[in-house]
């Protein structure tokens, strides 16, 4: 059994999206924790129903950083992580912990990268530079999280159409749809074993 988890700041409908996909697929995985820099984001709702553990750790309660990465790898370790879905996670993932789950830290990002995503760049912020920008298409992106923002290889993508009267609501709201189908089905091919990684770029397996 494959175990994974989820980090999340936020109300978690992409977590939510995943874990019922593992369910309904039958795949041989399955979350074992839920960490959030939040006391009670809606992720955690998520996972009390699932019986999924929810932890809160947040980097301001510790004296510092060294003990803060040692209580999230001590809980992954706890929880026999193998991989990580961030769904929603606001906070930098701390190099030592990219380093221990090297090319096994997955990330959806609500815009087409390598655009459009960076420091700041999240919520309607996204959508509001694509809006901006006069793109005619956006979409999401699930990949592979490296050690910055939004940078490391693509692992799947799919886009939609950006409309002249879009708000960042509706824009956001198309998006979503695109990343509660590609997520589920990236964390598949990832606890299949069917992603290889070829410098920046992905090879999936069929
Ligand atoms: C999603 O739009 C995701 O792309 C971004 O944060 C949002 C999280 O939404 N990284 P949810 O918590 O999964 O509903």
């Amino acid at each position: 059994m494959v175990k994974l988890a989820a980090f999340a700041s936020g109300r978690g409908s992409n977590f939510a999206s995943i874990a019922a996909h593992l369910k309904m697929a039958e795949l041989p995985a399955k979350y074992t924790l839920l960490i959030s820099d939040r006391p009670h984001p809606g992720a955690a709702e998520i996972a009390a129903a699932e019986g999924i553990s929810f932890v809160h750790i947040n980097s301001k309660a510790f004296s510092g950083r060294d003990e803060f990465i040692r209580q999230l790898l001590h809980e992954l370790e706890k929880h026999e992580v193998d991989w990580i879905t961030l769904a929603g996670y606001l906070k930098m993932i701390p190099s030592e912990v990219v380093q221990r789950y090297q090319s096994h830290i997955l990330n959806i990002h609500p815009a087409l990268l390598p655009f459009f995503g960076g420091k700041g760049m999240y919520g309607e912020n996204v959508h509001r530079a694509v809006i901006e920008s006069g793109m005619k298409v956006s979409g999401a992106t699930v990949h592979i999280v490296d050690e910055q923002y939004d940078t490391g290889p693509v692992v799947l993508q799919d886009t939609v159409p950006v409309l002249f009267d879009d708000t960042p609501e509706t824009l956001a709201a198309r998006v979503l749809k695109v990343e509660h189908a590609i997520y589920p089905k990236a964390v598949e091919l990832a606890v299949q074993d069917k992603i290889r990684l070829y410098g920046h770029r992905v090879e999936i397996l069929r």
